[in-house]
């Protein structure tokens, strides 16, 4: 089957805005880093084994909720055209291509295109799919979706019959700020056209009992993988960071319903960004903030999604109702 990847991130694309949001971050107060640089070669592995660990419960929560209702949601939706935005490896996905390929009539065509701005878990991705899938018409589209969501969902004239399955998986929402993710549903949802559907991966609230081991966990691959950022930075911006003054704190940010991953500086640090030529102080017990997971109700997930114009079509959870897949589509 045919195979087309696109491109529409500039090749310094992902040098320029870590440079960006390592100054804005780092310069502000109090300090943050934005999450999506976790993902390095050795970051990516470590939150691979974030998901195996017995605490970390959205991944396991998640792929049952696809395993068990995948037909059920493509029957909902109605559709032959999947979409993933941010796909990663693709892996969980499958269960939902599977549950298409099986409904889609001889004599037309079941189609994935895969978003992510990583070209080479794009490659590895279609290589795989195409190798499991021959009668599956492939996309890769290497776009960042929160700059480039209308170019990553444009459709030329003609391209796509019936409506398209959007999915956004993993609970990775859960990354934005109220406000972003306002923008973010907003934005989608005037990309999308009659008869598309979106299919939200969004984890729940919970005890603190439960969430907070998921984000401290005891073999302390969470602590590796959220210092790991500070490597990042060191390789990519020739900082000199020392993984050794810093330690990693999980929140429970209950007023929010966020978790809240930080580093704290164990004593008084200085770090110099070479490439930024800028100069860094922590003080002792300073918090650099490096990510918020938001976790939902299902009333305010359809509050906001009813703010930004989708009405509800289907909800779905795991047996212990941890997480949650939800489909909306436009109203
Ligand atoms: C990949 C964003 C869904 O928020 O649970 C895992 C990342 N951070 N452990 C999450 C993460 C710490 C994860 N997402």
């Amino acid at each position: 089957m045919a195979q087309r990847h696109r491109d529409h991130l500039p090749e310094d694309f992902s040098e320029r805005s870590l440079a960006q949001d390592v100054r804005a971050g780092l310069t502000s107060s109090p300090k943050t880093l934005p999450p999506k640089w976790f993902y390095d070669k050795v970051g990516s592995e470590l939150y691979e084994e974030i998901t195996r660990l017995p605490e970390y419960y959205p991944f396991a929560a998640e792929r049952e909720i696809l395993l068990d209702h995948a037909a059920e949601i493509v029957g909902a939706a109605s559709c032959r055209h999947l979409v993933e935005l941010g796909s990663g490896s693709s892996e969980k996905t499958r269960a939902l291509i599977e549950a298409v390929l099986a409904t889609t009539p001889e004599g037309e065509q079941a189609a994935y295109r895969a978003i992510d701005v990583s070209d080479s878990a794009l490659h590895a991705a279609a290589d795989d799919l195409a190798a499991r899938y021959p009668t599956l018409d492939i996309e890769t589209v290497r776009a960042d979706f929160e700059h480039g969501l209308a170019q990553a969902l444009a459709v030329d004239e003609g391209e796509v019959f019936g409506g398209r399955l959007v999915v956004f998986l993993g609970g990775t929402i859960g990354n934005q700020a109220p406000d972003q993710r306002a923008h973010f549903l907003t934005t989608l949802r005037s990309d999308l056209r009659a008869g598309d559907a979106f299919l939200l991966g969004a984890d729940l609230v919970k005890s603190p009992d439960v969430l907070l081991p998921a984000y401290d966990d005891a073999a302390g691959v969470t602590a590796a993988f959220n210092l790991n950022v500070l490597e990042v930075v060191n390789s990519r911006l020739g900082a000199d960071f020392d993984a050794a003054d810093f330690r990693h704190v999980a929140v429970w940010d209950a007023e929010h319903a966020w978790i809240e991953m930080r580093l704290e500086a164990v004593r008084d640090v200085h770090v110099r960004i070479a490439d930024l030529d800028l100069e860094v102080d922590f003080a002792a017990g300073e918090q650099l903030r490096t990510e918020i997971s938001a976790k939902f109700t299902r009333e305010r997930l359809q509050a906001e999604f009813e703010q930004a114009g989708f009405a509800a079509a289907g909800w779905w959870t795991d047996r212990a109702n941890r997480f949650s897949g939800s489909l909306w589509t436009p109203a």
